[in-house]
């Protein structure tokens, strides 16, 4: 069961929060409360990571499983090191080149953090990021700051405080708004107790950056975790996740889907990708100035994935908003670059 708080909103800015501000929200995590606050990537759900309770509470205001480990946030190197029991020297390499910013290692973790954030595990994965509203609010708590994304569990990561203040209004003290987030998709995540070291969620730094740094990644997808009784073997690996309430379905032949969902009756949400083909100009066509315009609600996304990315979870906030019966995903390229955005959208998909 969550505690009701009265949920507090500030607005901040971004290139130069406001020390007052950042002072308050320290305060708050100092006492044992819950912070929303900006990344790069997504807003985070924070807490005091070395606070047992105060993590819990992060569980709780989420309804997120207890097998599910939460990501430790940090103003600099030094700081993880604390938190590790072991720090590989790949861990320095990787840290040199990526931090601040978007990828978080699994390293062994130090009996100073607390079972709660690592779900119990013997790891516990750390990132310094990149926003200047966080490495504010890290530099002045002097804690390290436990936050996964400020969603309820499976839904939707928040790219805008709003969609944050939606789903935890009530659950969270205080929201630092400072606009939307850059990235739009949550870090890279890979574990460096493994050798070679393996990749357990795509995301914003690509495969082949890392490997750029380090050699070899084993990208070889990780067992999903289907039931809710067995141990997690990688922990965070639910099949149902960044999940839209709508139902979500990719298709590369999208205007035959959307035809037919149409001629059926239902109301439609469509996340397209790229120029009109002539199929679809021949669809456009025959719904313009027809009852069924009404019935189909189109998001035009940008064909770069770095772009797409940072606007795929607010367009489906958008559309889950939108009282439709099944949004329509056109299936995006299938290459590297396009792998978190393909693993996020799997997961939406993935019946409830
Ligand atoms: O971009 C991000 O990473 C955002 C922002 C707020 O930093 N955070 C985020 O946290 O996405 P969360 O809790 O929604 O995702 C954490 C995921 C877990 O689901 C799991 O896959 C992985 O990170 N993870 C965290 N700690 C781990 C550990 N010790 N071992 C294995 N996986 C871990
Ligand atoms: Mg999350």
């Amino acid at each position: 069961m969550f505690n009701p708080r009265s949920t507090v909103v500030r607005r901040i800015s971004a290139e130069q929060p406001d020390p007052s501000m950042i002072h308050e929200a320290a305060e708050v995590l100092r006492r044992g409360g819950l912070v929303a606050f900006p990344t790069e990537t997504v807003y985070g759900l924070g807490a005091n990571a070395l606070d047992a309770k105060a993590v819990e509470s992060i569980f709780a205001a989420k309804g997120r499983p207890p097998t599910n480990p939460i990501i430790v946030h940090v103003a600099d190197v030094d700081a993880a090191k604390s938190l590790a029991s072991n720090w590989p020297e790949v861990a320095d390499r990787l840290a040199k080149r990526f931090w601040p910013g978007s990828l978080t290692l699994v390293v062994p973790k130090h009996s100073r953090v607390p079972d709660v954030v690592t779900a119990g595990g013997s790891t516990v994965g750390i990132r310094v990021p990149a926003h200047p509203v966080a490495l504010a609010l890290l530099q002045a708590v002097q804690l390290p700051i436990a936050a996964p994304s400020a969603n309820r569990a499976t839904e939707l990561s928040p790219t805008i405080a709003d969609h944050v203040f939606r789903a935890l209004d009530g659950r969270v003290d205080l929201i630092l708004d400072a606009g939307p987030t850059s990235g739009g998709l949550e870090s890279t995540v890979i574990d460096i107790t493994r050798k070679p070291p393996k990749l357990l969620r795509p995301g914003l730094v690509s495969v082949a950056e890392i490997q750029a740094v380090i050699g070899e990644l084993d990208t070889t997808r990780v067992a999903e975790h289907h039931g809710s009784d067995e141990p997690a073997r990688s922990p965070g690996q639910q099949p149902r996740h960044y999940a839209p309430r709508t139902r979500l379905l990719v298709s590369q032949q999208s205007e035959r889907e959307v035809t037919k969902l149409l001629a059926a009756g239902h109301r439609i949400g469509w996340l397209r990708l790229g120029s009109a083909s002539p199929l679809e100009r021949d669809l456009n066509e025959r719904i313009a100035g027809t009852e069924l315009r009404e019935s189909v609600k189109i998001v035009d996304m940008p064909i770069h994935a770095t772009r797409y990315a940072a606007q795929l979870y607010a367009a489906l906030h958008e559309l889950d908003g939108a009282q439709l019966d099944v949004i329509v995903v056109d299936l995006p390229p299938q290459t590297d670059e396009w792998l978190a955005i393909h693993d996020r959208l799997r997961r939406a998909a993935y019946p409830e």
